[in-house]
Formats: C-alpha cells, structure tokens, sequence
C-alpha cells in the first residue's frame, strides 16, 4: 500500500499519518491499546457530514429525517442525531426506550415493523409517538382498540406495498409483492377508508420501505410515483394526509459501489412530490452510519493452509455477521501497512463454522499481532452482534476529535450468564 497519500476510503475522516491510521485526530493503535479488541470505533464528523447531507439535499422543503435505530442502536449515536435535529424510525418498544434514554423527542418517533405487541403499542402510545406506520389490517384493528382502552387516539400512516424491484440482495429487498411487508397496494384505498371509520385512529400519512442497500434511485423513484397516486386518491376521497414517508434504503460504497449521493438519490423523490404540502418523512439507516464506524480487530494466528493462507483475527461473526450472513464485503485495511511481502489471506475469527469469515482471499503483509480495521462497519454491525460462543461483545467508542469516549463498555463473561441458574 502507498503510504504516502491517504487513499480513498470510504470513510473520510480515516487518514495515514506517519504510517498509521488515525480516524479525526485519534489514533486506532491508541484506542487498541486503551480499549482492547475487538472494538467498534465511529467518527462523529463522519456521522455528521452524512447527516448534514440528507439536511442539505431536503433544504427548502418541509421534511423529517428519521434515523433507522435498527442500524446502529448506541446511545452515543443516538444523542448525537437527536442533537442536531434528527427523527427515529423504530421497530420495537426497545428501541424506543433507547430512543428517549438518548434524548431523542417521541413526536419525532415513527414506529415499523409487521409484528408490534400490544405492550409495544401501548408504550408508544404513552409516549406519545408521532406516527405508527401500520402493516396489514388485523394491526389497525388492535391499535384501534388499545388507544380506545387508553383514551388516545393514534396517529397512524399505512405502510403500502409499491410492488417495485428495488435490485438489491433479496434478504434485505422489502417492497416486492411476496413480502411480508406492507399492505398490498390494491388494498390500500380500502384499508384507509376502514381506517377512517374507526374512532381511535387519526390518519397521519402513507409509508413506504423497499430495500436496502439501493444503488440506482430509480425503483425509489417509480415507488414514489405511485404513493402520489394513492395520496391523489384519498385527498379526493377526503382524506387528507399530513406526512409521506419515504422510507430508508440509500446504500453506500462498501467496495467499489458509485451510491447515489443524497442529493442525487432524493432529487427525482422531491420532483414526484414537487407542488404538494405534505411533510415528507425518510427513514436513512445505513447511509447515515454505515461509512461512519469500522471495527478494530487483533490478528491472534496467521494459519498457512494447503490451499489459503488465514488471519485468525479476534473479531469474529459474532461481532460482524454481515460476512456470513450476505456474504457482504468489507474492506480490511492494515493499521500499520506495509506492502513488502503481501500474501492472500481469509481473515477469520475464532469461532467453530465455516462460515466464520470477515473477509476472503485479501492481500496483507501482516504479521502476528497486527491491527486491522473492517471498514463500513457502522451500519448493521453491532446490532446484529451475539454472543454465540459465550463471546462477550465488543466495547464501542465514539471519537470526536482528539477524545475516544467509551459510548458501551465491552461486556464481561460474568454479564454473559449473570440472568441464568444452574439447575438442581
Ligand atoms: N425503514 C424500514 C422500515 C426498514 O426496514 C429499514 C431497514 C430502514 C428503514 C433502514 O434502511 P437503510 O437506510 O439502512 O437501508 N441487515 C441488513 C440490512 C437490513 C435492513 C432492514 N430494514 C444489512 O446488514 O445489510
């Protein structure tokens, strides 16, 4: 690797300096050795810039950006969205509690998923949460009722399924018509009116969601066409909306992707919507977080093999199941490079499946007890981490500048069982 010049990372506040890495004025070798590793470390100026890009690309323009808690649920993180502004997308009663524990607003706080429980709603409807973004008819019918036990009425948008190709990895493609997402769009018309017909229920909006990781705006693009004929619709059946949410899915460069830029990727969505006053809401997850935090990991083993060459690292999928799980690539950078004598290695962790992989068939010049940082680990990272293998999960830090601070302590082993008994 050239260590004369920084090259072009994904992240932009992770620089060389005298042949190290450093995210803003830190260094990794430093936090390493503060903190241990594995360890998940996020840049606030990159959190930042990615937000002040969505702020930049809706100026002018009633709108709410309501960060997707699901891909990076810290607190550190949150406080810091909710400082400048931000809304929540949330999916359970415990984000939620995340969401107020960081200060964020709830009537900035709109609710998705398909299968809100009753204490769930109840919660959020205490709380007094701007929206719930509704997911089929039988859903309606119990908030209906629970707000009606509370003396509520709840402020609801249905979630319609456009029926798009959003042309992303089928796991993480949610807008297509074998989904369990949404309601069908043929049925959305009819759901509003039984909506509109019952007494605890206040028609807010409409949402929309169709996948993740979305590198061309055009899918979105079609979606959003369609939701203005279903908001034409209703306003000349009377009702009116206050609020369209366009749901969350802009993806970012993990590789050698060209993602839209916010702008970009917003303008053909401000254009459907161009003349009409409703608020229009988004749902950003990965795109605000996702080039914001890498994970800081040890090589324990270098492991020659007959066919390949393996770093046995001590981050494993536990802490990044994006590898196994989508087969999704990271970038793997050395914290110190040096590109004398690279050899292709698989980097692994230590735990007992094949699967177990952070990145395949990479050239490093590495040796024992050297640093690597995963990069594009911000977003689905840590919140999809376990403890398989009685692996405690990684501390997490936010640096700001020159500071590290410790926005999650790594867990103990003695935390791992402290809720279980041996049986007599
Ligand atoms: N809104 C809803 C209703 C969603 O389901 C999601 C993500 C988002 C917003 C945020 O989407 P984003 O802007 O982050 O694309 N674990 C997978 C991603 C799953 C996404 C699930 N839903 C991964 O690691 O790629």
């Amino acid at each position: 690797m050239n260590t004369s010049a920084t090259p072009a990372w994904p992240l932009p506040t992770l620089t060389l300096r005298e042949g190290a890495l450093w995210l803003e004025e830190t260094s990794l070798e430093d936090i390493a050795q503060r903190f241990g590793t594995p360890t998940y470390v996020y840049s606030r100026a990159a959190l930042e810039s990615a937000f002040a890009a969505w702020k930049q690309a809706l100026a002018g323009r009633r709108a709410l950006v309501c960060y997707a808690v699901k891909a990076n649920s810290n607190l550190g993180i949150l406080s810091v969205f909710a400082r400048l502004g931000a809304g929540f997308d949330i999916v359970s009663g415990g984000e939620l509690a995340r969401v107020l524990a960081a200060g964020g607003r709830a009537d900035k706080v709109v609710f998705s998923g398909v299968g809100k429980t009753r204490a769930e709603m109840r919660q959020a409807l205490e709380a007094g949460i701007r929206c719930f973004n509704i997911e089929s008819a039988a859903e309606l019918e119990r908030l209906n009722a629970l707000a009606g036990e509370l003396g509520k009425q709840a402020p609801i948008a249905l979630r319609v399924n456009p029926d798009v190709d959003p042309k992303t990895h089928p796991y993480i493609s949610t807008g297509l018509k074998g989904n369990k997402f949404g309601v069908a769009f043929a049925d959305a018309l009819a759901l509003y009116r039984q909506a509109s017909r019952l007494p605890h229920l206040r028609i807010s909006g409409v949402a929309c969601h169709i996948g993740s990781q979305l590198l061309d705006p055009a899918p979105m693009a079609e979606a959003a066409e369609k939701l203005r004929d279903l908001v034409e619709q209703l306003a000349a059946e009377g009702i009116a909306l206050e609020h369209i949410d366009l749901g969350g899915g802009l993806g970012i460069r993990y590789r050698d992707e060209t993602p839209p830029s916010a702008t970009d990727y917003l303008a053909p969505l401000l254009e459907v919507f161009a003349g009409r006053n409703e608020e229009l809401c988004f749902e950003p997850g990965r795109s605000l977080v996702g080039n914001a935090g890498l994970l800081l990991t040890r090589i324990e083993y270098l492991k020659p093999g007959e066919t390949k060459n393996f770093a046995i690292v001590d981050a494993a999928m536990n802490d990044l199941a994006r590898p196994a799980l989508y087969d999704a690539w990271h970038e793997v950078v050395e914290v110190r490079p040096c590109a004398a004598s690279a050899a292709q290695y698989d980097v692994v962790g230590p735990i007992c499946e094949s699967g177990d992989f952070l990145a395949r068939g990479r050239m490093l010049d590495v040796a024992e007890g050297d640093l690597l940082a995963i990069l594009s680990a911000g977003a689905y990272g840590m919140t999809m981490s376990s403890n398989y293998n009685t692996r405690p999960r990684a501390a997490e830090i936010l640096v700001e500048g020159s500071r590290a601070l410790v926005v999650r302590e790594r867990e103990t082993v003695a935390e791992l069982f402290s809720g279980e008994r041996v049986a007599n």
